[in-house]
């Protein structure tokens, strides 16, 4: 971190009220922490696991469609994990998620809250591109959503964001518009739970950047707090 970022940093933890930092090895008590956590958890599978138990996936009738299927990228260890709705174009070609352009913009949210990609880790409610990105069907999400919640198990990140309305209301289970469901923390299997408008929603609506920014602070603060 360079000093200009430092004091950004600084100034945010005082924003936000904090006024002492333990400074220490915090990173190692948190990899040990998730370890003796992870032994508490024999049924939940790796993320490799996960991988290998969807293997080339021929649940649903997207799969024939596919290049590639796009399972996630990103720090297995994450604090963080988003959510997307499904692959596009650029994501089906390289077998990754939000590379296109939506994912340009999504590096830079990220960004935005200093982290990098590699902190986070990215994924979609659909691992197959829909023809000409239509909306996710039912029959798709019954076969997929499974693989989503197994990959949060693994991870087991303390918070997850939702990125637009799709990947909201499949993740919190209701049909609220993204309107009502946005900036608020949910809790959902020991997770804070939080949506945002999709960056692609963003690339059309650039005016909603703002509350995006508003959403990214609430994230950078709920994570701060349950570091703490
Ligand atoms: N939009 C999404 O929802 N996911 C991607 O991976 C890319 C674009």
């Amino acid at each position: 971190m360079n000093p200009n970022e430092l004091a950004a940093q600084l100034q945010f933890f005082k924003d936000i009220g904090v006024d002492s930092l333990a400074v220490g090895a915090v990173g190692e008590a948190q990899a040990r922490q998730r370890a003796a956590s992870s032994n508490d958890r024999p049924d939940v599978q790796d993320l490799d696991a996960v991988r290998a138990e969807l293997g080339d996936c021929q649940r649903c009738k997207l799969s024939p469609k596919r290049t590639n299927l796009v399972f996630g990228s990103g720090s297995r260890d994450a604090e963080l994990v988003f959510v997307g709705e499904a692959p596009g174009y650029d994501e089906d070609q390289q077998g990754l998620p939000f590379v296109g352009r939506a994912g340009q913009l999504l590096t830079k949210i990220i960004e935005s809250i200093n982290l990098k990609r590699e902190d986070v880790y990215i994924c979609n409610v659909l691992k197959c591109r829909p023809p000409d990105n239509r909306n996710p069907e039912p029959d798709e999400v019954a076969s997929c959503n499974p693989f989503l919640k197994k990959q949060l198990a693994a991870i087991r990140p303390k918070v997850v964001c939702c990125l637009g309305t799709f990947a909201a209301q499949t993740v919190l289970q209701t049909a609220a518009p993204i309107s009502r469901l946005r900036g608020k923390f949910f809790d959902m299997d020991g997770m804070r739970v939080i949506a945002t408008f999709h960056p692609a929603y963003l690339l059309r609506s650039p005016e909603k950047k703002r509350e995006v920014w508003e959403d990214m602070k609430q994230i950078r603060a709920e994570l701060f707090r349950l570091r703490a």
